[in-house]
């Protein structure tokens, strides 16, 4: 015996399918409130996780490590050593007989070496032509937004030992 299918505007699968996808879709009040608190409490607790973690975040300990003797840096010349690990080139820069600085020597834009420009008197990096001050690492021009980290440097005789480094968020 055959059986006829009686004309309909619908598809057949959705008469085998008893789903009404309107109704589905529909999300009520009840159900939208809910998901927003839930949404609100979860971005809560992770404000609240992230603010614990700052608070019990130490400072890093930085080593305690010989970078040079003075005397063998001249005026007008650097020395590169890597601090505080092996992966960190830095820069010391002596400026004059009594003054001198070191600097990480990665661009804070895209990590390019930077070197000293004697002439000019500051840090030069060859990518993109980012200038900092070769007194205290701060940006003069170019793309980078912040400053080189200082190693702070501490002598003792003629010696210069690396004791920690400056993170300097600020432009
Ligand atoms: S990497 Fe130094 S200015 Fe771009």
């Amino acid at each position: 015996m055959i059986r006829l299918r009686r004309p309909s505007a619908e598809p057949l699968w959705r008469e085998e399918f008893s789903v009404h996808g309107a109704d589905e879709r529909y999300v009520n009040r009840r159900q939208f409130a809910k998901f927003l608190v839930l949404t609100s409490l979860g971005m809560f607790a992770g404000n609240v996780w992230i603010l614990a973690k700052s608070w019990l975040a130490r400072p890093p300990a930085y080593p305690r490590r010989p970078v040079a003797r003075l005397s063998e840096v001249p005026v007008g010349g650097v020395k590169l050593f890597r601090y505080p690990g092996p992966e960190d080139p830095c820069i010391l820069v002596r400026r004059a007989p009594e003054e001198y600085a070191a600097f990480s020597q990665k661009c804070t834009h895209l990590s390019c070496a930077v070197y000293y420009a004697r002439a000019a008197d500051r840090l030069e990096c060859p990518c993109h032509e980012g200038y900092f001050s070769a007194r205290d690492g701060r940006v003069l021009q170019g793309p980078p937004q912040r400053p080189l980290p200082r190693v702070v440097l501490e002598r003792r005789g003629d010696e210069l030992i690396a004791v920690g480094l400056e993170l300097r968020p600020e432009a």
